[in-house]
C-alpha cells in the first residue's frame, strides 16, 4: 500500500457576487439576521450559462497546473457534486471530454455536501493499491440552480463554486486516517424531492416546487454538531492523534455556529479553523475543497502540519479525514 496525498490543489469562484444586502430585496430577510445565525455575509452566483462541469473544469484545470501533471496523464475522475449538469451523463466524463484526459476512468459521486471527503477516500483506495497512478477529485455545485429563492429559510445559505484536487503517491505525509458515515433514516431532513425516479418531472412536480431544496434547518443543526464533533475525534483517534495536535482544521461550511459549537464539543482551539462561510456560504461538496485550497495557498497550512477535512450533509452522510501535508 502506497502512502497517497494531495499534490495539486485548484479552485474556481463564479464573479457575480450576492450579498445579504441584495436578498433583504427579494426575501424577508435581513443582513443581521442572517450573519448572526450563520455567519454569512454574501456568495458566489455561477452565470445562467456556466454549469457545474464549467466551474469544475477551471478548478481541474488549476490543480493540474498546481501538480504539473499533464492532462493526458490523469488516470481517474471523481466528481463530488449534487449540482451535476444533467442526470447522464455523469459530469465526471463531462469534464474529462473537456480537458482531453481520455486514458481517465469517470465516476460521479452523490454524498452532497460530505461529497469531497468520500470521493477523496474512494481516489486513496485505487491509488494507495496501485490501480491507478493519480486521481483528479472535483467538488463542484451549482447550488443555485436547486435553490428556492422565495425561500428565505434556505435561499440565503447557498453559493456556487468548485475545487479541485489531485491525488498520488507522496514519499512524506499523506492521508493518514479517514472515516465515512452515514445514516438514511435522516434523510428527509435535506432533500430534493422532484425531478428522480419517485417524482419525476411533470406540470404538478413543478406547481409544489419539488425541484428546489427543502430542509429542516434546525433538526439538522444539533446533529451536525454532534455528528461533525464525533467524525473529527474518530479520525484523530485512528491517526492516534489529539486535537492538539491539528494544525488546520477544515470543516464543512453550513454555518459559523455549528462550526463553533462542534469545535468546542472537540476541544479544539478555534485558532485551528479556517473559514470562508462568510465570503461563500455553504457550497456543499465544494466547500471543504475550495477551503483546503485557500488555506495552502496563503499559507496557513504548511509541509508537515496536520490537517483535518471535517465533512456532514444530506443522506445523512458525513466524514473526516486526517492528512499530514
Ligand atoms: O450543509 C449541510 C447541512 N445543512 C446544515 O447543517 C444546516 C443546518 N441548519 C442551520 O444552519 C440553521 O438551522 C439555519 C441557519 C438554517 C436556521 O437557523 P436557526 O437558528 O436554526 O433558525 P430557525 O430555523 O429555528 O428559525 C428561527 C426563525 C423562524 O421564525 P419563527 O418561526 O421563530 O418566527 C424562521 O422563520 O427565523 C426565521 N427565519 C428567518 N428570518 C429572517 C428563517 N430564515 C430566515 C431568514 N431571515 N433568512
Amino acid at each position: 500500500m502506497k502512502a497517497v496525498g494531495i499534490i495539486g490543489l485548484g479552485k474556481y469562484l463564479p464573479k457575480r457576487i450576492l450579498t445579504n444586502q441584495d436578498l433583504e430585496k427579494t426575501v424577508d430577510t435581513s443582513d443581521e439576521w442572517i450573519v448572526t445565525r450563520t455567519g454569512i455575509r454574501q456568495r458566489r452566483l455561477a452565470a445562467t450559462k456556466e454549469a457545474t462541469s464549467d466551474m469544475a473544469i477551471r478548478a481541474a484545470i488549476g490543480a493540474l497546473k498546481d501538480a504539473k501533471i499533464k492532462t493526458e496523464a490523469v488516470e481517474l475522475i471523481i466528481t463530488a457534486t449534487t449540482t451535476p449538469d444533467m442526470q447522464f451523463p455523469s459530469t465526471a466524463c463531462i469534464i474529462q471530454s473537456a480537458l482531453g484526459a481520455r486514458r481517465a476512468a469517470c465516476f460521479d459521486v452523490s454524498a452532497a455536501c460530505a461529497g469531497f471527503v468520500y470521493a477523496l477516500v474512494i481516489a486513496q483506495q485505487f491509488v494507495s493499491r496501485g490501480v491507478y497512478r493519480n486521481a483528479l477529485v472535483i467538488g463542484a455545485e451549482k447550488l443555485s440552480s436547486i435553490v428556492d429563492w422565495q425561500d428565505r429559510n434556505t435561499c440565503v445559505l447557498f453559493g456556487d463554486g468548485a475545487g479541485a484536487a489531485l491525488v498520488a503517491p507522496v514519499k512524506r505525509g499523506g492521508i493518514i486516517s479517514t472515516y465515512l458515515g452515514s445514516d438514511g433514516s435522516g434523510g428527509d431532513l435535506l432533500l430534493l424531492p422532484g425531478g428522480g425516479s419517485r417524482h419525476p418531472a411533470t406540470h404538478q412536480t413543478i406547481d409544489k416546487r419539488l425541484h428546489y431544496v427543502k430542509m429542516q434547518g434546525n433538526e439538522l443543526f444539533k446533529l451536525a454538531v454532534k455528528i461533525m464533533a464525533d467524525a473529527a475525534h474518530k479520525a484523530l483517534k485512528q491517526a492516534g492523534l489529539s486535537c492538539k495536535d491539528v494544525d488546520c482544521f477544515i470543516p464543512h461550511q453550513a454555518n459559523l455556529r455549528i462550526i463553533l459549537a462542534a469545535a468546542k464539543r472537540l476541544g479544539l482551539d478555534t485558532k485551528k479553523i479556517y473559514m470562508n462561510i462568510e465570503k461563500y456560504g455553504n457550497m456543499s461538496s465544494a466547500s471543504t475543497i475550495i477551503a483546503l485550497c485557500e488555506a495552502v495557498k496563503c499559507g496557513r497550512i504548511k509541509k508537515g502540519d496536520i490537517v483535518v477535512l471535517d465533512v456532514f450533509g444530506a443522506g445523512l452522510v458525513w466524514g473526516a479525514c486526517v492528512i499530514k501535508w
